[in-house]
């Protein structure tokens, strides 16, 4: 599936955000290496820790239910229609990088301009775990 068409997948997602609090809707679609798609958004609590990002929505929703092997990450949100990149926060970012160092992260807005990255990029010098060893 090419970047355009996930990231408009991505920008109907955020339809379905509870943003209450926020009123910022952000929606995300992942896609896997068998070609599945799982769709986030955001979801707030009034009790603000409680909220989850769509990025970890959508993610979780593909770990659950067996697909492990993500390809891409696509983002929207409220300012997409404004041309705006919409790039994962720093928790988004850590349990993204744990599914694998080259997910690639797209954003921007499907009907302008396209960005596409690495989720390495946004995340340097991680703490991946090896530390253990
Ligand atoms: N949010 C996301 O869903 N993803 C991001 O990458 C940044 C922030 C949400 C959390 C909260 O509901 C709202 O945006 C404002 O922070």
């Amino acid at each position: 599936m090419d970047n355009k068409k996930l990231l408009e997948i991505a920008e109907k997602a955020k339809d379905n955000a509870y943003v209450p609090y926020s009123n910022f809707r952000v929606g995300a679609a992942v896609l896997t290496k068998d070609n599945k798609v799982y769709t986030g958004c955001n979801i707030e609590c009034a009790s603000f820790g409680g909220t989850n990002c769509a990025e970890r929505t959508a993610l979780f929703k593909a770990i659950s239910e067996g697909s492990k092997d993500i390809l891409k990450i696509a983002i929207a949100s409220s300012n997409s229609e404004k041309n705006e990149k919409t790039f994962p926060c720093g928790i988004c970012r850590q349990v993204i990088i744990e599914f694998g160092k080259d997910i690639k992260i797209v954003t921007g807005y499907s009907k302008g301009e396209i960005y596409e990255c690495s989720i390495s990029d946004l995340l340097p010098n991680y703490f991946s775990g090896s530390e253990f060893n």
